[in-house]
């Protein structure tokens, strides 16, 4: 059963490397990012696409990707190449890899589809079943009203996330940058609500909820600032597109120092005293602060991020 404790691997920065390009592939092992997504997309021209299947599957099995989660974005379900894409990789690489993406996920029907490719494949190929996860993009309005059946559509499902290019683009939202607030939209934050319900269906489920790209890759300062929003809503990550964006992504989504020390102190204190009480005690002090089971909940999320991130 979910609760809000996700328990998923660390996905703090998630990079994006296009499958077209042998030279971003061989960089990307080499960079301290979470996960690290190799695409058939947007990011690949479809005269490129069959060639990248080729270079993404023997990257993938060329090895040195260290902890990262090893990721491919498949393209999505109306074109022509989504079960080509993950038939080749995943007969080809299925060993090396974690997880399928998929984008412009508008249904659960879309993702119950890469399920049962992918079951097929794990029988062809003698993989651990349901071993390789997925990974939704949530891309258009037909995609978030569906949120919650997507999150549900497969135990497979690791990660909601939001893909605001697509998105912005779908709803005609008028504004051409990324992440930052459509001109004319002075009263609050344009993104809140799509962030919102991208989260609640995450945590209803016990799913990562990670944000999208932020295109002005020279913009660090910008990209720490719209990165920050979601961080402090609770998203678990973010893209990152340029190397400079990793460093930035690893700090945003991992708690502070501060809060990491604080929250295994919490914890410490909370079993020392009620345990000290016979279990008799809901509520004790800590210093000044009165802390309950609630405060525990509370601790244990920001502690479980902290040790995944090694602090
Ligand atoms: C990512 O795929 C986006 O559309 O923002
Ligand atoms: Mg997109």
């Amino acid at each position: 059963m979910a609760d809000q404790t996700t328990t998923l691997r660390s996905r703090r920065s998630c990079l994006a490397t296009p499958g077209s390009n042998p030279r971003f592939l061989a960089k990307a092992k080499g960079l301290d990012a979470d996960q690290v997504f190799l695409d058939l997309e947007d990011s690949v021209a479809p005269i490129a696409k069959v060639d990248a299947r080729k270079n993404i599957v023997a990257a993938l099995n060329e090895g040195g990707w260290g902890t990262k989660l090893r990721v491919v974005r498949v393209n999505d379900w109306t074109t022509e190449w989504t079960y080509a894409d993950v038939i080749e990789v995943v007969a080809g690489a299925g060993a090396n890899l974690d997880c399928i993406m998929l984008p412009k996920v508008q249904t659960a029907e879309q993702v119950v589809a890469l399920d049962l490719l992918l079951t097929q494949l794990e029988k062809v190929h003698g993989y651990e079943p349901g071993r390789i996860g997925i990974e939704a993009q949530i891309e258009n309005a037909l995609g978030l009203t569906n949120v919650n059946a997507i999150a549900t559509a497969s135990p497979r499902v690791e990660t909601i996330i939001f893909g605001p290019a697509d998105f912005m683009a779908s709803i005609n939202m008028k504004s051409l940058v990324v992440g930052e607030q459509p001109p004319g939209y002075d009263v609050g934050d344009a993104y809140h609500y799509i962030l919102m319900q991208i989260l609640m269906a995450a945590r209803a489920h016990g799913k990562q909820a990670i944000d999208g790209p932020y295109l002005q890759i020279k913009d660090v300062d910008g990209f720490r600032r719209v990165a920050g929003r979601s961080a402090a809503l609770g998203f678990d990550g973010k893209w990152v597109l340029h190397p400079d964006q990793i460093a930035a992504a690893n700090e945003v989504y991992s708690p502070r120092q501060e809060d990491y020390d604080h929250s295994e102190n919490i914890l410490d204190a909370y079993d020392h005293y009620t345990s000290a009480a016979g279990g008799a005690r809901g509520a004790v002090m800590l210093g000044d602060e009165m802390i309950d089971e609630a405060s525990r909940k509370m601790a244990l999320v920001v502690s479980a991020k902290g040790r995944a991130a090694g602090m």
